[in-house]
């Protein structure tokens, strides 16, 4: 048996015009990325051509920022975006090897529509689908007609079942199902059709779906929470788990407490890959590398990262006054 040398994993986490809070501020910025399919087409392309692994783009259904502080809210370069699923459809067709990692939640749609769509992504990019399933953090409760956000707990438990009935409904035909046989008439092989009904605490759901099985199976689960409950979650379902840990023990211990949560859900650990985020700021040299991210800080307006909406990344991480600026913050 010859064993598969380990390869290093690369995914290329775009967003809009960058990650960093003044990106879309500098001047070679492509200011409208986020609504730009021709800049996210030569992303993937190049991403592509560089053997990355895959795409993936965040996503959040309502606005990142507070729209009832506008001050903070005009400031924001990532408020307008493609949503994921229609984007990766898209450049699908123009890229060939890539995978495509949309994010989708499972606090604020139904498993039905979100089986549906990835499923309709696999098929479109010929299996190269994934979905990073995220419960949402940010209230945005006012969009969807609902009482409230559903706090913590109930949004992972939510998610829990939401996952199971989504890939249930991927599995409502056998990969052979759709046998359309016009000299009989028949489209469906009835036999390779199987109703889900579901009735759990979350979901009552009957299928099947209205698509045949992904082309993958299942498309690639890919999960992000750091809480124990999003630990969980992804040590039960997820195959590849992003993370942005801000030390190297912080990584470790990461990586060790995943990989330990495996054997009881009947895993390997080597069926969770960790793939750790890191910013780089590229430059000829260190010291042209490190004047690019001066430049880039230079343009930081106070009111808008004070309220930034990556708010656990911006705890961990004191913001710093640049000299220079005019009522530069104090650190939180
Ligand atoms: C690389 C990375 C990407 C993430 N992308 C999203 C996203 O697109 N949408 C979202 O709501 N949350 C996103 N998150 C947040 C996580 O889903 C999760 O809510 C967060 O890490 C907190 O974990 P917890 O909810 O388990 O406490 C991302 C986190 C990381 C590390």
């Amino acid at each position: 048996m010859s064993a598969q040398p380990r390869q290093i994993r690369l995914g290329a986490f775009l967003q809009a015009t960058g990650h960093h809070v003044a990106a879309w501020l500098h001047p070679d910025a492509q200011a409208d990325a986020g609504l730009n399919l021709a800049h996210y087409k030569a992303l993937a392309q190049e991403a592509e051509r560089g053997k990355f692994d895959l795409v993936f783009v965040a996503d959040s259904p309502g606005g990142y920022g507070n729209p009832h502080d506008i001050e903070v809210f005009s400031r924001d370069g990532k408020t307008a975006h493609f949503e994921p699923v229609t984007l990766w459809s898209a450049l699908s067709q123009v890229t060939r090897n890539i995978g495509f990692v949309a994010t989708s939640t499972t606090t604020y749609e139904d498993p039905y529509t979100t089986a549906r769509k990835f499923a309709s992504l696999d098929w479109i990019s010929g299996g190269r689908a994934a979905w990073n399933v995220v419960t949402t953090g940010a209230d945005v409760s006012p969009n969807f007609s609902v009482p409230a956000h559903l706090e913590h707990s109930r949004r992972y438990e939510r998610a829990e079942e939401y996952i199971d009935v989504v890939k249930g409904l991927w599995d409502s035909y056998e990969d052979d199902a759709f046998v359309r046989d016009r000299e009989r008439g028949v489209f469906l092989d009835p036999e390779k059709l199987h109703l889900l009904n579901h009735k759990g605490d979350h979901f009552q759901v009957r299928g099947p779906l209205n698509i045949g099985r992904p082309p993958q199976g299942y498309p690639v689960i890919v999960q992000a929470g750091a809480s124990d409950a999003g630990r969980e979650l992804a040590a039960r379902t997820a195959e590849v788990i992003f993370t942005a840990n801000l030390t190297l023990e912080d990584a470790q211990e990461f990586y060790a407490d995943l990989k330990s949560r495996l054997p009881k859900f009947g895993r390997r650990p080597e069926q969770l890959l960790v793939m750790p985020g890191i910013f780089p700021v590229l430059g000829g040299t260190e010291a042209e590398a490190r004047a690019n991210y001066e430049a880039l800080q230079a343009l930081v307006h106070p009111v808008g990262c004070l309220e930034h909406p990556q708010a656990p990344l911006r705890r961990r991480r004191p913001f710093r006054p640049v000299a220079g600026r005019q009522g530069a913050a104090a650190p939180q």
